[in-house]
């Protein structure tokens, strides 16, 4: 089997993860975390949200999130759903916005209070202006293979959401397993048909594990050509409006089962296991 020599880990966990908190995590706390992931070597890490802090009031700190990274000389990922958060991680310097749009319409609207259709029309505002900013800009599809109050999730609802995107200039799409409910053989389907139907776009693996699948969904992207997978520091996390879904795919297991198979991720394993201890002891 051909594998690639190396692949992208963004850790997404201060921000996937701690969003499903019970508690607020203190932002001290939080700053020590990305610090220690920091340091094991992370490209990327997304360390903050711009959401409502009604929403998702574990990630109301997000201005002071952004400003620490900054410092820390991190490139890191922050959400923007809306112009009213863009303009909150302007002013905080941030350097990769990510938007979120769901495939499925009800989980869109109890996520972003808006129609998938208003959320796109939307997204395209962000954009432009994150364009005139030299903003990279992610764009997250949620729900891609099943949704908790829809169902079967077709290979057409998600690829309106990634034409659109695509349209209007989005650096790299994630594809979200939002509940953790795919397989494999799913997985590799559609990671083959949106590279296929999108041959220059970069496209990112996001998968929660609820049912223990992650891994295997992971190595299902891989052999789709996939090479930028998002998880989660010592699994934590989930989706605070997708019911039962659990933390992404842990990133101390991904980056030992690259490792194992040769596959280059640049993370010092060592300074790894010090941030997942450091993360276990804050849920
Ligand atoms: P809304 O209430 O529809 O917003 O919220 P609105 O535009 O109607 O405005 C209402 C008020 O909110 C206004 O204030 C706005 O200024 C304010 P007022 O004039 O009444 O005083 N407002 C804001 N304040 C701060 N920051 C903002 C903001 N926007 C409006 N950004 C909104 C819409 C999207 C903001 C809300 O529904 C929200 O915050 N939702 C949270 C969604 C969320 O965080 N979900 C979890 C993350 S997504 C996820 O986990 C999936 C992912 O991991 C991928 C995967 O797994 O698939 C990414
Ligand atoms: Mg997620």
């Amino acid at each position: 089997m051909q594998f690639p020599k190396q692949v992208e880990i963004i850790e997404v966990g201060p921000r996937d993860g701690l969003q499903n908190e019970k508690n607020f995590v203190p932002t001290e706390q939080k700053k020590q975390l990305v610090e220690r992931l920091a340091q094991a070597g992370f490209s990327r890490i997304e360390t903050a949200s711009f959401v409502h802090p009604k929403a998702v009031p574990q990630m109301k700190d997000a201005p002071e999130m952004a400003v620490y990274s900054r410092e820390l000389g991190l490139t890191f990922l922050a959400l923007t759903p809306n112009q009213k958060a863009l303009t909150r991680a302007i002013e905080a310097g941030v350097p990769q916005i990510a938007v979120f749009v769901g495939a499925s319409e009800t989980f869109n609207e109890k996520n972003i209070n808006r129609s998938i259709a208003d959320s796109l029309a939307e997204c395209a505002e962000v954009f432009k202006k994150a364009k005139q900013h030299h903003i990279f800009i992610r764009g997250y599809v949620s729900m891609c293979f099943s949704c908790p109050y829809e169902g079967v999730i077709t290979y057409e609802q998600v690829k309106r959401i990634v034409s659109h995107f695509v349209a209007h200039g989005v650096d790299e799409i994630s594809i979200g397993d939002t509940n953790g409910q795919a397989n494999p053989k799913i997985v590799h389907e559609r990671f083959s048909q949106l590279s296929a139907d999108f041959p220059e776009m970069t496209f990112v693996a996001h998968f929660h594990d609820t049912n223990g699948f992650a891994y295997a969904n992971f190595f299902a992207a891989l052999r789709a050509g996939v090479t930028k997978f998002d998880s989660s520091v010592a699994g934590l996390g989930g989706c605070p409006f997708s019911p039962g879904a659990t933390g992404n795919v842990a990133t101390e297991k991904v980056v030992q089962l690259f490792s194992e198979m040769g596959i280059e991720t640049g993370i010092d394993e060592v300074k790894l296991k010090e941030a997942v201890l450091f993360a276990k002891r804050l849920k």
